[in-house]
């Protein structure tokens, strides 16, 4: 039986990204749904792709600007004017935004988006943990960001309100340790949605290594399923950035992060020239073999669909590695920060060599002075 049967999950963020991706997922386990986002036409579109195609049959779906005042407060009413009760709570809607803080950024958007990254989902958060904790059960899933835990020049507000909700979520698990109520941080690394163009980030180099929102979000819901206080997707890779992020300076987290938001180098006008007819033909011709593999693809049985689905995923990861020109960027942000290590290691080894030196001349000294005294001292006696 789908274990989501009766039960209801909230998902702001759904009608895009990891939040769809995790919608889709609490439909297939047959979960009732509450959608929320400002696209309520897509949200609208989702629920009937849903409910004609997994268990779930009570969908909910709610249009509404998170990033306005009390947005929460209102999401909450009309959810209560229904009589729902929300077993999961999922805190993904969230925004980013690109550019230097001190120059660039639009302080209009930056405060909409601490508004519904910070505000909106701390509210959200106190309005439903209240009802949960009365029941006594209940799992809230909060979409943190590998960011959380590092600085990240040219994102920095959104690092800043992310690093929030890390911050919060973990607090929480640690008030709510003696009830049957979960909270989980959700901790991505950098995943290929629409988040990086709404950012104004979609030319960084970042974007050169996304990973999958589906992925993404299988991990998440494991994750809050499980009542596990965070997750990290992306296996050992990500795992090991995260410990990195633990042990290593700031200030070489900071500059690793600034490469890696840094914008991809213009290509040079006359490689551009020589390059641009081979890619219109290119082009063009992969726009009539795209034309061709549609039409074939429909007329096809679905085995040989999964086999096309495999080797067209299979192509788009070789050319992506192919033109990924990440590597030397990469292997300088990782010489950075491992400089920047070994510096503040040896700087620490010779401190510690030089107050070993100093302790070692004060005793020799206190050894001295000790030896006169106790001369003086015989003197006396005699
Ligand atoms: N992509 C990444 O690299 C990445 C990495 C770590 C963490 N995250 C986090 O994951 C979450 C989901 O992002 P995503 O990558 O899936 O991006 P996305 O595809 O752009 O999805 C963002 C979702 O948030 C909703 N949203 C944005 N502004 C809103 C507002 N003012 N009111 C209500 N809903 C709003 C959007 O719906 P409407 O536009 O319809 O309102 C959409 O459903 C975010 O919290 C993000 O910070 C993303």
């Amino acid at each position: 039986m789908n274990a989501g049967i009766g039960k209801t999950a909230l998902i702001t963020g759904a009608s895009s990204g990891i939040g769809q991706e995790l919608a889709k997922l609490f439909a297939q386990d047959g979960y009732n749904l509450v959608l929320v986002a400002r696209s309520d036409d897509k949200l609208d579109r989702l629920a009937e792709v849903f409910k004609s195609n997994y268990d779930t049959q009570q969908i909910t779906v709610i249009g509404k600007d998170l990033s306005q005042e009390d947005a929460a407060q209102d999401v909450y009413d009309q959810v209560k004017a229904k009589d729902i009760i929300v077993d999961v709570l999922v805190n993904d809607a969230g925004v980013g935004l690109y550019g230097m803080f001190g120059t660039d950024t639009d302080w209009e958007r930056e405060k909409a988006m601490i508004h519904l990254n910070v505000l909106t989902l701390t509210q959200m958060t106190k309005l439903f943990l209240y009802d949960m904790l009365a029941r006594n059960e209940g799992k809230i899933l909060n979409l943190a960001s590998l960011l959380s835990i590092t600085p990240s020049p040219l994102m920095a507000v959104y690092a800043g309100t992310k690093a929030y909700v890390y911050n919060f979520t973990q607090s929480l698990i640690n008030e709510l340790k003696d009830t049957n109520v979960t909270v989980t941080a959700l901790l991505p690394n950098a995943t290929d949605t629409d988040f990086f163009n709404k950012a104004g980030a979609e030319n960084t180099k970042v974007t050169d290594e996304l990973q999958d929102p589906a992925m993404v979000a299988k991990d998440g819901y494991a994750a809050v399923m499980a009542g596990k206080n965070k997750i990290v997707p992306g296996g050992l890779k990500n795992k090991s950035y995260e410990i990195l992020a633990y042990v290593a300076p700031q200030e070489a987290m900071a500059a690793a992060m600034r490469g890696k938001m840094a914008q991809k180098p213009e290509p040079d006008a006359e490689k551009e020239d020589s390059v641009s007819v081979a890619w219109a033909v290119g082009f063009g011709i992969a726009v009539l073999a795209g034309i061709a593999l549609t039409i074939g693809y429909k007329n096809t049985s679905d085995f040989k669909k999964a086999r096309y689905k495999y080797k067209a995923k299979s192509a788009g990861s070789k050319a992506k590695s192919a033109g990924n020109a990440l590597s030397d960027a990469l292997s300088s942000t990782a010489n950075t920060l491992l400089n920047s290590i070994v510096d503040s290691y040896k700087s620490t080894k010779n401190e510690a060599i030089d107050l070993t030196q100093q302790a070692k001349e004060k005793g020799k000294e206190l050894k001295e002075k000790g030896g006169k005294l106790k001369e003086q001292a015989e003197e006396l006696v005699a």
